[in-house]
This record gives C-alpha cells, structure tokens and sequence, in this order.
C-alpha cells in the first residue's frame, strides 16, 4: 500500500510564490509515489474576520489553482475541509487532550494575536484542527513550509498522548513525519527580506501571488529590496534580499545556487531581476491559462464532490475509531 500524505492551504489570501516554492510545488510532484490529499482548509481561515463572499470565492479560486499546478484528480484526493464535519468534531477532542500552555507556546499564534486588536479562540485553538486534519487520514508525511513545523511537532505530541491514553498497547493514529525542502522553505518578503513572505500582507509588493500579472511580477520584483553592494551572491546574514531571489530563482529555474550565482557574478542586479521575473512569468503563465478554464467549469465542482466523498469516508472512519477509543458512545 503506498504512504499516506495530506497536506493544506487557507483560503485566506491568494496563494504566493512563498506557498508555492515551500508547500505547493511538491504537491503534484509526490501523487504518483503516494496516495495524497489535499484540502482546503475554509475551517483555519476564519480564525481571523473574513468577508463571506470573499471567502466563498477564495475557496474556489485555491481549488482551481491546485488542479492548474497539475494535482491530477484520478491520482489523489482534494477537498474543502468544511465538506466533511468529522475534522471540527476530532478537533474537540484534540482541544480536550492538548493543554492551553502547550497552545500558547506557538509562534505563529503569538506573530498573530501581536497584530490583532481582538483575538478569537479559534485562533489559539487552530493547531487541534491542524493535528486533526493530519490525523484523521492515518497520515504518514506532511509537506509544509518551514513556518508549520511546530504545529506538526504538535500533532505528533497529541497523537503518542492519545495513543498512550486511549489505545490500550495499540497504535489508534498513525504518528505523521514533517516533509520540509531543503531549500525554499521559508521565502521572505520582497520588502522586508528578514519577513516571512505572506499571503495576507497589506503590501502586495511583499509578495508574488500565483495569479498575478506577467507585468505586475515584473514590476514587483524590480522594486524587490536587495542591497548597495551590487553583486549576486549567497549571504543569509548580510544579504538577506539578494539570496531570498537566488533561493527563488533556483526553484523557478531548476538552477543551483551555485550556478546562478556563476551565471549573474558579472551582471549587476538589474539583468538579475529581470530574468528571474522571466523565469517566474515562464513557470506561472502556464498555470494562470489552466486556472482560468477551471475556475467556473462544472468539472471542478465534480472533483470537490468526488474529493469530499472520498475523504468523508475516510474521515468518519477515525473518528469512530477515536470516539470509541475515549467511550463516546452508548
Ligand atoms: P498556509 O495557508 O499559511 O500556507 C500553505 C503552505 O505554504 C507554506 N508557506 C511557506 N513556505 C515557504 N515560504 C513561505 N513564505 C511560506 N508561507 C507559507 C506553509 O508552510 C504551508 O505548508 N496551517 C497551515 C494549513 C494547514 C495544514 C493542515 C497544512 C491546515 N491544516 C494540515 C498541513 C497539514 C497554513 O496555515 O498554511
């Protein structure tokens, strides 16, 4: 039997190149070695105030930009997470077995509640609903950015508690390993390149998203931060905007490092930027052509019901295996 993955993206913004390069990319590559699902987790994204209408059509959008990144139906699972209940209902059991200290330690909770006026419980209790969408598909790998890799440590501590607690000497959820790229894994703002590059930064210069424009990614990585000093090469510390390019260029281009770096040492970064806009417009345009044919087709409607079925299937059958194991029935 092949290895389980799952995976998931809010809808809380259009998807960046960020996403991209550390989660999404690796997504259409993993389907043919393993059985995948993927979601859309609606659920996640309304632990901060979105507007219904705004994310009713995100939740489209992203499912019609999963399929134009090459996730072939036939071969794996994709979903809203919303279609199926079972992931709210394991998440109370989840809430019930992880402690509010062990919530409160999580970075991107604190990065969040920092920045907001008034912070909703969802928004501490997000990381229950994340072990539960992971659990409830006896999940083996979980490809993500950099940025989730807390969260799955924290999914990992809920799954060996509740096996200890509940299973009686058997392993009820699989234990899941995090799949993190060596490269790529944490993209960083085009203005602020010491800043994860996120899709609900007010800047839209901070980001590419995947639907942009081939003139406005040109324009946007010509106003991309880099430095004084004029030459291309790798340097996290002292060159944090030009090596976020080279680490983008590379997974644009298929390039090392290296060989950018060799490619560019006598060019300045005028020439630099912009091929590596030509080497994003190259891989986007493409996708952006596929995308726009599916978004209001009957055939991605299909593929979310036919999705929501499969995973309500398998959903429903943890569950029952949890709700057991803790003596929820009569
Ligand atoms: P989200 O929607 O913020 O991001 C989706 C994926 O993109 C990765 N990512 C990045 N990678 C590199 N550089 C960046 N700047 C960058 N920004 C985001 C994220 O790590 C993620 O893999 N909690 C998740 C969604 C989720 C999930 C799950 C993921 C909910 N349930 C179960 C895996 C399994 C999130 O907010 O992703």
């Amino acid at each position: 039997m092949k290895k389980r993955i799952f995976s998931g993206v809010q809808p809380s913004g259009i998807p960046t190149i960020g996403n991209y390069i550390g989660a999404m990319k690796n997504f259409a590559e993993l389907q043919d070695e393993y059985d995948c699902i993927y979601c859309i987790v609606n659920q996640h994204a309304i632990t901060v105030q979105q507007d219904a209408q705004q994310l009713k059509a995100l939740t489209r959008s992203l499912a019609a930009l999963y399929i134009a990144l090459g996730i072939d139906p036939q071969k794996a699972t994709l979903f809203v997470q919303s279609e199926v209940p079972a992931h709210a209902q394991a998440a109370w059991i989840a809430l019930c077995n992880i402690n509010i200290g062990e919530l409160e330690r999580m970075t991107q909770y604190k990065d969040k509640a920092a920045k907001q006026e008034s912070v909703s419980a969802g928004l501490l209790c997000y990381p229950p609903l994340m072990a539960c969408d992971i659990a409830l598909y006896n999940t083996h790998i979980v490809p993500v950015g950099e940025d989730q890799k807390q969260h799955i440590e924290l999914t990992r501590d809920f799954i060996l508690r509740f096996n200890k607690r509940y299973g009686k000497g058997t392993d009820i959820l699989v234990l899941p390993e995090p799949y993190i790229a060596k490269s790529g894994a944490r993209i960083m703002s085009l203005q602020e390149p010491t800043k994860k590059m996120s899709k609900s930064d007010s800047n839209p210069k901070a980001f590419v998203s995947l639907l942009d424009e081939p003139n406005v990614i040109r324009k946007k990585i010509k106003s991309a931060v880099t430095d004084s000093e004029g030459l291309v090469y790798y340097d996290k510390e002292n060159k944090p905007g030009v090596s976020n390019l080279l680490v983008i260029f590379s997974a644009f281009s298929g390039k090392s490092i290296a060989e950018l770096e060799e490619l560019y040492k006598h060019s300045g970064y005028g020439t630099f930027k912009s091929d590596l806009a030509e080497a994003i417009v190259s891989v986007l345009e493409p996708i952006q052509v596929r995308y726009h044919e599916l978004l209001h087709s009957p055939e991605l409607d299909c593929i979310l019901n036919e999705g929501a079925k499969r995973a309500n299937e398998i959903a429903n059958a943890t569950l029952v295996k949890m709700n057991e194991a803790i003596g929820l029935v009569r």
